[in-house]
C-alpha cells in the first residue's frame, strides 16, 4: 500500500468495520477501565475464551475501586484458567495506582498511562485509542501480520525491535477522526480475514496490499523459528491424611504460577531417588503408591509432563512451612493452575 491511498485506504477499511463487527461485550462499553480488562484478557487469548472471563470478572469489580480492594486470591480465581496469571495481578497493581494517585481517572497519554504497573506499549495503545480516540498505535502479534502484508515489510517479526518500524507505519496510516475503530478494525481483520492462512478473497483492502499484489501473502510475515522448548519431568504427590484432606503447598510469588496451591511436587532428576530428593527438597517423608494419571500441559516457556502419583506421608510431623491440608471444599476456593485442576479432576475419577 502506498501512504497516498491512506484515506481511500481508510473509507473501504472501516465501512467493512462497521458492517461486519463481532458484536463483543466490550464493543458495547465507552468504559476506559472495562477496556482494560478486555485488553490485558486478550493478550494472549483467544476472543472466545476471553468472553464469559470478561462478564464474570466485570460483574464481581465492577468498578476500579471494587478490584484495587479485592483480596488477590479472590481475583486470581476469576482468571483461573486464562494463564499467564502475572498479567492479573500487574492489572489489580496498575488499577490501584490509578486509583490511589490518579483520583480513579485513567491517565489520557501514552507517556504517563505507560507508567502503570502492566501497561505495556500496546495496551497503552488499546486503551488510548479504544476508551479515549487518542490516535495512538496498538500493534501485537496480529496487527505485525496484516501490516507487513499490506506493505510488504519482510522484517523479521521474532526480533523485538522490528516492533518499532509497525508502530511506526500504522501511525503514517491511522485514521485521525476514528482511531478507535481503526485500530480495532485492523484487529479484526487479522483475527477473521489476514489470518496466517489468508482468506485474501473475502479481503475488503486487497487492493491496497503489495503482498497480495505480488503473491507473497503466505510468505508474511517472516518470523525466525522459536528456540525448543525445555520440557520438564513432574512428579506430583496426592497424599491425604485419615480425614480426607489434601496436602498442598504454595508456590512461590515469583516465577512460574506465582502464589498457586499445589500438590507437593518436584521436577523429576535421573541422579537421586525421587522420594529423597522430595526429603531435600521439602523435608516430607513418603512413600510413593500407584500412578494415577499422566499428561503433558504447554506453558510458553516451558512443557510439563506431569505424572500424577498416590503417595502416603511415612512421618507426619513436623509438616514443613508452606504445606497445610485441606479439604475438598476448601480446595474449591483456592487459585489452582490447569494442571493442579487436572490433577484434582483425575482424583476424582
Ligand atoms: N484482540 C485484542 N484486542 C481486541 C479487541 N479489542 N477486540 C477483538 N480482538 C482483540
Amino acid at each position: 500500500m502506498k501512504i497516498s491511498q491512506k484515506e481511500e485506504f481508510n473509507e473501504r477499511l472501516l465501512s467493512w468495520y462497521h458492517q461486519e463487527k463481532r458484536d463483543l461485550p466490550w464493543r458495547r462499553t465507552s468504559n476506559p477501565y472495562y477496556i482494560w480488562v478486555s485488553e490485558v484478557m486478550l493478550q494472549q487469548t483467544r476472543v472466545d475464551t476471553v468472553i464469559p472471563y470478561y462478564e464474570r470478572f466485570i460483574e464481581s469489580f465492577p468498578t476500579m475501586e471494587s478490584l484495587a480492594e479485592a483480596e488477590e486470591e479472590h481475583v486470581l480465581k476469576h482468571w483461573e484458567g486464562l494463564g499467564y496469571y502475572s498479567r492479573v495481578r500487574n492489572l489489580q497493581a496498575g488499577v490501584k495506582e490509578v486509583v490511589e494517585s490518579y483520583d480513579s481517572k485513567i491517565p489520557q497519554t501514552r507517556n504517563e498511562i505507560l507508567k502503570l504497573k502492566g501497561i505495556g506499549p500496546y495496551t497503552a495503545g488499546a486503551v488510548l485509542s479504544i476508551a479515549y480516540g487518542v490516535p495512538e498505535h496498538a500493534v501485537d502479534g496480529n496487527v505485525m501480520r496484516v501490516f507487513s502484508r499490506l506493505f510488504l515489510i519482510e522484517e523479521d517479526i521474532a526480533i523485538p525491535k522490528t516492533k518499532k518500524v509497525f508502530e511506526q507505519r500504522v501511525m503514517e496510516v491511522i485514521d485521525e477522526t476514528d482511531p478507535s475503530s481503526f485500530n480495532q478494525a485492523i484487529m479484526e481483520l487479522g483475527a477473521t480475514i489476514c489470518t496466517p492462512n489468508p482468506r485474501c478473497l473475502l479481503c475488503p483492502v486487497r487492493e491496497f496490499c503489495a503482498a497480495f499484489e505480488e503473491g507473497k501473502q503466505d510468505e508474511l510475515p517472516v518470523k525466525t523459528k522459536k528456540m525448543k522448548k525445555k520440557v520438564v519431568t513432574i512428579r506430583s504427590f496426592a497424599i491425604s491424611e485419615p480425614g480426607g484432606k489434601w496436602l498442598l503447598r504454595k508456590r512461590p510469588s515469583n516465577g512460574l504460577l506465582g502464589d498457586f496451591w499445589e500438590f507437593p511436587q518436584i521436577e523429576d532428576s535421573p541422579a537421586l531417588e525421587i522420594s529423597e530428593s522430595l526429603k531435600n527438597e521439602t523435608g516430607l517423608l513418603i512413600e510413593q503408591r500407584q500412578a494415577y494419571t499422566q499428561f503433558k500441559h504447554i506453558f510458553s516457556h516451558v512443557t510439563w509432563l506431569v505424572e500424577g502419583v498416590h503417595a502416603v506421608l511415612l512421618d507426619a510431623s513436623p509438616i514443613p512451612e508452606g504445606y497445610r491440608f485441606f479439604s475438598e471444599e476448601e480446595l474449591e476456593l483456592l487459585p489452582k493452575s490447569k494442571p493442579m485442576s487436572k490433577l484434582l479432576e483425575q482424583l476424582k475419577k
